[in-house]
């Protein structure tokens, strides 16, 4: 899967142009029919996990749709997934991530019990470990059944793992047993249930 370097930004400057017609359009349909955009975006998110967080009001998101943040954010991730390094059953890239505690260890640490999960906590711009380790702790407060790490400021993991904006994973050995598809549209936490209850039966 390695692209040669032009062929890499040939892609990139071709999802460029994806994602500004995807956000000129979806401005313009907003502008002239909003009520339609809200009920499109609305039965989208019945259809994945979006609707059923109940933390998640959709007030404080669609409004947010189609602005300059949300297509440098779409880009990021379209770019992101272009090298993507990840399959099911290949290796699981070891990364380095870094503890709550500050100390720095390899995602393949979590590996002694034969699996582990992991977890993806990126909220807003961290400026250095110190904002992302606070932000590790909003996921904390709710007293996760496993350890949590965050990415370094080199955001390797997220990189490898094509992980924006939220994505699960199940290694196991070295290995990626199960790949999740990217959140919040497409995010499935009761396949991970099922992958993991098949390991332990
Ligand atoms: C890593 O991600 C953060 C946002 O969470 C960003 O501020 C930072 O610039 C990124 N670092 C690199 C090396 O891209």
């Amino acid at each position: 899967m390695e692209l040669p370097l032009p062929g890499l930004w040939l892609k990139r400057l071709w999802v460029v142009f994806q994602v500004a017609l995807h956000v000129a359009m979806g401005k313009v349909l907003m502008t002239f029919f909003p009520g339609r955009v809200k009920q499109d975006i609305l039965a989208m998110s019945q259809k994945t996990g979006m609707a059923k967080n109940p933390h998640f009001s959709h007030e404080n998101w669609i409004p947010t749709f189609f602005s300059a943040q949300y297509f440098w954010f779409v880009l990021k991730v379209r770019w992101q997934r272009l090298e993507d390094k990840t399959e099911e059953g290949g290796l699981a890239p070891n990364c380095p991530v870094v503890r709550l505690s500050g100390q720095r260890c390899n995602i393949w640490d979590f590996m002694q019990d034969g699996w582990a999960f992991k977890n993806n906590v990126d909220i807003k711009n961290h400026q250095n470990l110190q904002d992302r380790l606070q932000a590790a702790h909003l996921l904390l407060d709710r007293n996760p059944q496993c350890p949590v790490v965050v990415d370094t400021m080199k955001n390797q993991s997220s990189q490898l793992y094509a992980a924006l904006p939220e994505r699960l994973y199940v290694l196991q050995a070295g290995r990626i047993l199960y790949k999740g598809k990217p959140g919040p549209w497409n995010y499935h936490p009761e396949e991970v249930r099922a992958v993991l209850e098949k390991l332990h039966s």
